[in-house]
């Protein structure tokens, strides 16, 4: 065996035995992976998941109900600049039907996904929340809408919201500047510490492949999730859209991608971590080896048809033209080919201990 596959070897092990590496381990490991270490990863982290959350797999249902955005990230899609786009916001009385569907068909968690949509005010959000909640209040209710004051956040959590997504993207600040060019890289990271603060399950999360993105702004992304310790880490590819400034870059890799998922699974064993709609999309078979590779979460959609393809952050994205049904039956069977079996239970974080 040669010295660098020792050094990768006792590398890994460390990581699997303890949890943690530092900076310099973890660059060692990005640079010089390789076929054999990369199995190796995928391994110790698959068993991590099953060692805590079993052969179990979480669902939630993902509901974009606006794709107004005020803000200009570099990558998206769905952009305030993009004049290519039907813009739509769905009432509340959609967003109640999308529930009843996802009810029907035993979904226990919703996620409320959309751009930064000035429209939705404070008051809005509440409603929106306490309706769904006096609805089914078995159910649990994830936000994913962007940057908040403090205040604000506070008031979708007392109103009843249990979770809130919002990736920080890239823990480089530069490339973080490249990208966001009216936002602030400090309030974003910020806002992460605000939601923990507030008592929120809290996402944040990173894209793979980004333009210029290196293993060191990587090892960086890892170091802050170390520091934060989300409850959910939400990772998927960079993938170009047609309307953006990126669009001749090259996607995020399948490779990439799933090593990075299982560093973070191995980082934060207890993670709750999806296999993302992005990695489905730059491959059939994407979904299904992430969750072979330390993912326990999929959020299929339950948007309403007639929307699906207008929330296109990406150019590629699966699933915008299946009924909610056709998308709950057809990602049962991926999880049960990967040799998983799903769980429609709310799907706490296990270190959960209530409000
Ligand atoms: N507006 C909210 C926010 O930014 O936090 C929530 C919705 S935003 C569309 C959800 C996520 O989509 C972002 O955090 C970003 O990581 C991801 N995303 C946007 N454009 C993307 C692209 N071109 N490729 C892959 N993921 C993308
Ligand atoms: Fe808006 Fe989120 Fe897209 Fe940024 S990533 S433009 S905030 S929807
Ligand atoms: Fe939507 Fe397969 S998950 S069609």
């Amino acid at each position: 065996m040669s010295s660098k596959i020792k050094t990768l070897k006792q590398i890994t092990n460390k990581l699997y035995y303890q949890n943690n590496l530092d900076s310099k381990e973890l660059l060692y490991l990005l640079n010089n992976i390789n076929t054999e270490i990369k199995q190796d990863i995928i391994e110790k982290s698959n068993k991590t998941k099953i060692n805590i959350y079993g052969n179990k797999i979480f669902m939630r249902g993902l509901i974009e109900f606006t794709n107004y955005c005020k803000k200009s990230c570099e990558y998206c899609g769905i952009r305030a600049q993009n004049k290519n786009i039907d813009r739509y916001r769905l009432s509340l009385d959609q967003i109640l039907s999308c529930c009843e569907e996802g009810n029907k068909l035993g979904f226990k968690t919703f996620v409320l996904q959309g751009g930064e949509d000035s429209y939705y005010t404070d008051d809005k959000i509440v409603e929106i929340i306490q309706t769904i909640k006096k609805n089914y209040s078995d159910s649990a209710i994830t936000l994913s809408i962007g940057e908040k004051s403090y205040d604000s956040y506070k008031n979708f959590f007392d109103a009843g919201a249990d979770r809130y997504l919002l990736r920080h993207e890239t823990a480089s600040k530069e490339l973080y500047d490249k990208f966001h060019k009216n936002s602030s890289f400090e309030s974003r990271i910020k806002c992460l510490w605000n939601l923990k603060k507030i008592g929120f399950q809290v996402g944040a999360g990173f894209m793979i492949g980004l333009p210029g993105q290196s293993n060191e702004d990587l090892v960086k992304d890892v170091m802050f999730i170390k520091e934060l310790q989300p409850h959910m880490v939400g990772i998927g590819p960079f993938i170009p859209h047609k309307d953006t400034s990126l669009r001749n870059n090259n996607s995020g890799t399948i490779d990439k991608t799933i090593i990075m998922l299982a560093i973070i699974r191995l980082f934060l064993p207890k993670v709750l971590l999806p296999a993302t709609t992005a990695l489905g999309s730059i491959d059939p078979l994407g979904r299904e080896k992430g969750l072979q590779a330390g993912a326990n979460v999929v959020m299929p959609n339950l948007s309403p048809t007639v929307v699906r393809d207008k929330y296109a952050l990406y150019d590629g994205k699966i699933c915008t033209g299946d009924e909610a049904a056709k998308c709950r039956t057809c990602i049962e069977d991926k999880i049960n080919k990967a040799g998983f079996t799903i769980d429609m239970s709310r799907g706490d974080h296990i270190s959960w201990k209530g409000r």
